[in-house]
């Protein structure tokens, strides 16, 4: 039996501030990369990893988020008597049979660990998958979660991707420590929330996905703000590694960091050269665009 992820949560309840003013009305969530938004193809793959229910901690400005996953009944209608059959299967793709959604609020923005926490009623004591939309990774052939659901059915206890990072800007990423255990995966013995280069344990940064066991929220619940005075989710992991093996798993695949406008836009380009309606023709344009000519 393939390893599955049942549920999976997405924390899309933060600012957004980076990409002010793209994201004053639109959540950043919906931003697209080429035709799909980022929470689409956050969505894919966590449907790609087993997952049935979809767990969304929102605030009262990314309510859009629902509305996209919703059945649009009058476009639905207007494609079918248009005979627009493409389009109405596209319209309807966004979500599975079979797959639920589910939104639960996140009052006030104080930080990541507690939106996870937010999700605890719906999630209950199982193991489940945490992706951050934002995060967008790549891969051709297995999305980035269903790889580590795979390493979760190995090894139980968590597992948090990682990957190296310039060892200049460790203050950016919860940094991991520990043992290599094969070139793609550590016993995590250390995790540290955004440390100064001089105080990294190692240049692996964990970025945004993650497979929690559901002991997790417990830890959460007794999790003091900590860096930035917001709950960290690595903190809670911190504590998890007394009790459980937490590993860190090197993912095949390209990440490009969405929340910032450089790794948006390499991500565009990218996803544009992977579609067969654009790819040549982008080839061929864009030197001269780069070149400014
Ligand atoms: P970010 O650090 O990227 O923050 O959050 P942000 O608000 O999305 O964007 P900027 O920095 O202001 O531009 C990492 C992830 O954690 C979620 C965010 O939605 C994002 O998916 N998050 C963060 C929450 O859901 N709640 C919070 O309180 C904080």
């Amino acid at each position: 039996m393939k390893p599955a992820l049942r549920k999976v949560v997405f924390p899309v309840a933060g600012l957004g501030t980076r990409f002010l003013p793209a994201t004053k009305v639109v959540p950043k969530e919906l931003l697209p990369i080429v035709d799909r938004p980022l929470i689409q193809w956050a969505v894919d793959e966590a449907v790609a990893a087993g997952a049935d229910t979809l767990v969304f901690v929102i605030n009262r400005n990314k309510r859009a988020i629902a509305d996209h996953f919703d059945v649009a009944y009058e476009l639905e209608d207007t494609l079918v008597r248009r005979e627009k059959h493409d389009l109405l299967r596209v319209a309807r793709e966004v979500l599975p049979a079979g797959v639920e959604t589910v939104y639960v609020v996140q009052q006030q923005a104080l930080g990541l660990g507690h939106a996870v926490l937010c999700a605890r009623p719906v999630v209950g004591n199982e193991d489940f998958g945490v992706i951050l939309p934002d995060d967008f990774i790549f891969d051709r052939q297995t999305p980035a979660l269903a790889q580590m659901a795979k390493v979760h059915a190995e090894h139980g206890g968590a597992v948090v991707a990682v990957e190296p990072v310039d060892p200049e800007w460790t203050s950016r990423y919860g940094i991991v420590g520990g043992q290599n255990l094969s070139a793609d995966l550590v016993k995590v013995s250390e995790i540290v929330e955004k440390p100064a280069p001089a105080d990294a344990p190692s240049n692996l940064g964990v970025v945004g996905r993650y497979v929690l066991p559901g002991r997790i929220f417990e830890l959460l619940a007794s999790t003091q703000p900590g860096a930035g005075g917001e709950i960290q989710l690595t903190d809670a992991i911190a504590a998890l590694i007394a009790e459980q093996p937490v590993h860190g798993y090197r993912f095949s695949g390209r990440r490009f960091d969405c929340g910032n406008k450089l790794g948006f836009v390499e991500a565009t380009v990218a996803m544009a050269m992977e579609d067969p309606a654009t790819a040549q023709a982008l080839r061929a344009s864009l030197p001269a665009i780069i070149d400014g000519s």
